[in-house]
């Protein structure tokens, strides 16, 4: 395998560490970033083949200056991993648009400064993979979930028009979609709950708070069996279009198949009866 050079936002704690770590002990170099730089090097640990820079996937500015820096030490930047997250959970109406605002910022526009800042260098290599960590809930909505959800889908529908946008230049996508994994993201570090206003959501809060509660530290994925899974695609060519990590995610992955076939179905002569009654010889749009 040959030695390519992976850049990791979200390096700090959870599976962007095990992806750094993964990355180095398959003899990559890495280029492992977080709001912390030294809170990097601490997480990942010493190494003649990383570079830890700091990185606020929010700043524009950040990405840029991570870039030059990764180019500078290494030269070229293979394949860069959207990881960088975090949880606003509540009902939609007791979120404020301030939390819906930040978890966009971080989760799906994030995302956005980061491959904006990288794509010119790998437009000019002609070569380079981006692979962005989604969520289960990148396929599926749940309750309790709109605003991460909606970080989530439009991280998808993103990547997919990406994909079509620089295939040309020899660039490719992979979206990522883990089940639960045994990490920080349901720790008050990374999870922000809403505050409670509304009384008709009181019944079912407490169930979906004592549910998110109890499911931290008891996720089943374990993020370093993601991390050799997501080089082992990484090394593919072509790597997939989309990787569903975990038998919990399949599960919901296959569920909103049959729901959508069923969806489709349900109303597929109504839905094709729709087309402009045209006079023999004229041309639709
Ligand atoms: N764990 C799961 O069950 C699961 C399931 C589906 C999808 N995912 C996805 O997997 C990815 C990794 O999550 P995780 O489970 O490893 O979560 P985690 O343990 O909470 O780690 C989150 C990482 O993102 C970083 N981060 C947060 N905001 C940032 C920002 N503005 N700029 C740069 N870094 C920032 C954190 O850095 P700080 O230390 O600075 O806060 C931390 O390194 C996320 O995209 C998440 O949505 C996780």
């Amino acid at each position: 395998m040959s030695k390519k050079t992976w850049f990791i936002t979200g390096a700090s704690r959870g599976m962007g560490v095990d992806f750094a770590k993964a990355a180095l002990a398959a003899g990559h170099a890495v280029v492992a970033s977080g709001r912390e730089s030294d809170v990097v090097s601490k997480a990942v640990g010493q190494s003649n083949d990383l570079l830890a820079v700091t990185l606020d996937v929010t700043r524009r500015g950040d990405a840029e200056a991570a870039v030059r820096a990764a180019v500078d030490r290494f030269g070229r930047i293979d394949v860069l991993v959207n990881n960088a997250a975090s949880f606003y959970a509540g009902y939609f109406e007791e979120l404020t648009p301030e939390q819906i605002e930040r978890q966009l910022a971080t989760s799906l526009i994030g995302s956005m400064n980061v491959t904006r800042a990288f794509l010119p260098v790998m437009r000019k290599q002609r070569s380079g993979h981006i692979i962005s960590i989604s969520s289960a809930a990148g396929l599926v909505g749940f309750e309790f979930c709109t605003a991460y959800v909606a970080s989530k889908f439009g991280l998808e529908g993103w990547m997919e028009s990406l994909h079509a946008e620089v295939a040309p230049f020899g660039i490719t996508t992979t979206i990522v979609n883990p089940g639960f994994f045994r990490t920080e993201l349901l720790t008050e570090k990374s999870t922000n709950y809403a505050e409670p206003s509304i009384e008709d959501y009181d019944e079912r809060r407490a169930k979906q708070l004592e549910f998110w509660k109890a499911q931290n530290g008891q996720q089943t994925g374990d993020p370093a069996k993601l991390a050799r899974a997501l080089f082992m695609i990484g090394s593919e060519e072509p790597p997939p279009r989309r990787f569903i990590a975990g038998a919990d995610a399949i599960a919901l992955a296959e569920q909103k198949v049959a729901d959508l076939k069923a969806q489709i179905d349900a109303y597929r002569d109504l839905s094709t009866s729709l087309a402009l009654d045209l006079e023999p010889g004229a041309r639709a749009m």
